[in-house]
């Protein structure tokens, strides 16, 4: 089955970002001029997808305003002779959704607020604090393995030891030369993580998810994680790990989010 459909979560508070991120979402950090989102969107356009939800908070209106017309301005570069302006208003052609989620209760809550979106089709999640600078898309690298498999496929790439323990970590039996069959998945390690493989904020799930994450109770700070629903799908579904190829950038970190924009600059100039 085509995969169509993507959720984005951006509903929470930025914390490690603060304290911008009391009046900015982190997913409107610019890049060239663009908010962060606007790449993660033609990320999944670019893999195919049509149809996207973004799960947003209260405080992340602006993020639904930037994908919107905006009616007064078009006319106002119409009427002023700066029609050439224009083109910068457009936004990647998706149709796009949003809906609130009323309580940060973690990603896992996050995507279940999508289930009524999604109905029973295999789905894209994309985070948008991970963007990768790479032509063949990190999405359409995991449908192309969706495809093949028939599974569920996350996106995994090696992460230095002393960094594993902020991630998704995946114990892994090796299938070829960047799939993974998944034998068993872990939120933030904080010592003896599985494997060197990290979840890097790209999934294609089957839609049985939805079932595993209404069973699973909070776990790592106390939030809904998809990790832990991964790990009961585990025991009656196949899914897979697939090493995406290209450099992540993760933009709740400053350092990243720095590099990201010379890497950026330089190539869009
Ligand atoms: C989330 C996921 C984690 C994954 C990470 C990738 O964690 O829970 O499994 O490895 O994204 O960015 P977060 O960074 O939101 O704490």
């Amino acid at each position: 089955m085509k995969i169509k459909k993507a959720i984005i979560p951006a509903a929470g508070y930025g914390t490690r970002s603060l304290p911008i991120t009391k009046v900015l979402p982190k997913e409107m950090f610019p890049i060239n001029g663009k908010p962060a989102i606007h790449y993660v969107v033609e990320e999944a356009v670019a893999s195919g997808i049509e149809e996207i939800l973004i799960v947003v908070s209260r405080n992340k209106n602006m993020i639904i305003d930037y994908f919107d017309r905006s009616l007064e301005l078009e006319a106002f570069l119409t009427e002023t002779n700066k029609k050439h302006l224009l083109e910068k208003l457009s936004v990647p052609k998706a149709h796009i959704q949003f809906v609130r989620q009323p309580y940060a209760r973690g990603l896992g809550n996050a995507l279940e607020m999508g289930m009524p979106f999604i109905n029973d089709e295999p789905f894209a999640v994309l985070l948008p604090d991970d963007l990768f600078f790479e032509k063949k898309q990190s999405l359409k690298q995991l449908i192309k393995a969706y495809e093949k498999k028939n599974s569920s496929v996350i996106g995994v790439q090696q992460v230095k030891q002393e960094l594993l323990k902020n991630y998704g970590v995946i114990k892994e039996k090796k299938v070829s030369a960047r799939l993974h069959e998944i034998v068993d998945i872990v939120e933030k390690p904080q010592s003896d993580p599985p494997s060197n493989l990290a979840v890097v904020g790209r999934y294609v799930l089957h839609p049985d998810i939805f079932t595993f994450l209404k069973k699973i109770k909070p776990g790592v700070g106390g939030e809904i994680q998809l990790t832990d629903a991964l790990k009961e799908m585990l025991k009656v579904r196949k899914c897979f790990g697939y090493e995406v190829t290209g450099e992540r950038y993760d933009i709740g970190s400053n350092k990243d989010y720095f590099e990201l924009l010379k890497k950026m600059y330089i190539a869009e100039g």
